[in-house]
């Protein structure tokens, strides 16, 4: 299934739950909260507290991308804030099985998401207990910057080995996105698609959503 998750990174932070409710009328599934620490990522967004705020203006699967060193300190806060899906660095981790047994048990989603440096590799062990991988498709920390056009090729790679080896997986792409963009990526083998300044940021995010869900229906095999 097709999913936009948009990136409220890029939204009017004075009226978010109103922009929670426009994108989800307009018929994102998912919402992406970008959470950055300062120490993982040169940068400092939002944590638990708005989280928790928000939950109660949506009924979005809220689908959290934690850019956190040691996430396993924080799991259960961002779940008791209200988090469906958790999502991981590879790199920020000693181990990053053990931080996703321990999300799964708490009977939340779990992914893996590794930088554009971070060979695609590296997940294919953990795929079978994923339910979903994130190929950063920018360089973590800051919206609004350009896709670097090689993580689409290992966005193919993964696609291509979990299909060889019968693993049915969600693959997220995060950064970058447009509307220009989209098609290559999908027909990579991304079914999720993370977009902060393309929507956010556009006159008309509604139409931006209506209008990426119709690029990535036509690129359906
Ligand atoms: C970057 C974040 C992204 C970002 C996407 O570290 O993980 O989710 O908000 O924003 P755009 O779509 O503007 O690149
Ligand atoms: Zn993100």
């Amino acid at each position: 299934m097709f999913i936009i998750s948009p990136s409220v990174l890029a939204a009017d932070f004075s009226k978010l739950g109103e922009e929670l409710q426009n994108v989800e009328a307009a018929g994102a599934q998912y919402i992406h909260l970008d959470v950055m620490d300062g120490v993982f990522v040169p940068n400092i967004s939002f944590g638990i507290p708005v989280i928790s705020g928000i939950r109660k203006s949506s009924r979005a699967v809220f689908d959290v991308h934690l850019m956190i060193t040691d996430p396993i300190r924080y799991i259960d806060a961002f779940i008791n804030a209200g988090a469906d899906l958790l999502t991981i660095h590879y790199e920020s981790c000693e181990n990053p099985r053990e931080v996703v047994r321990a999300i799964k048990t708490k009977g939340v989603k779990a992914a893996v998401a590794i930088k554009p440096a971070t060979p695609t590799e590296v997940l294919y062990p953990l795929l079978g207990e994923l339910d979903m991988a994130l190929i950063m498709t920018v360089e973590p920390g800051f919206g609004g910057q350009k896709l670097i056009p090689e993580t689409v090729k290992k966005v193919r790679k993964l696609r291509e080995y979990a299909e060889q080896n019968g693993i049915e997986i969600d693959i997220q792409a995060d950064g970058g996105i447009t509307a220009d963009n989209l098609s290559e990526l999908v027909n990579a083998g991304a079914n999720v698609i993370v977009a902060g300044s393309a929507i956010f940021r556009a006159e008309n995010p509604s139409k931006v959503i209506a209008q990426m869900r119709r690029i990535a229906e036509a690129q359906k095999k």
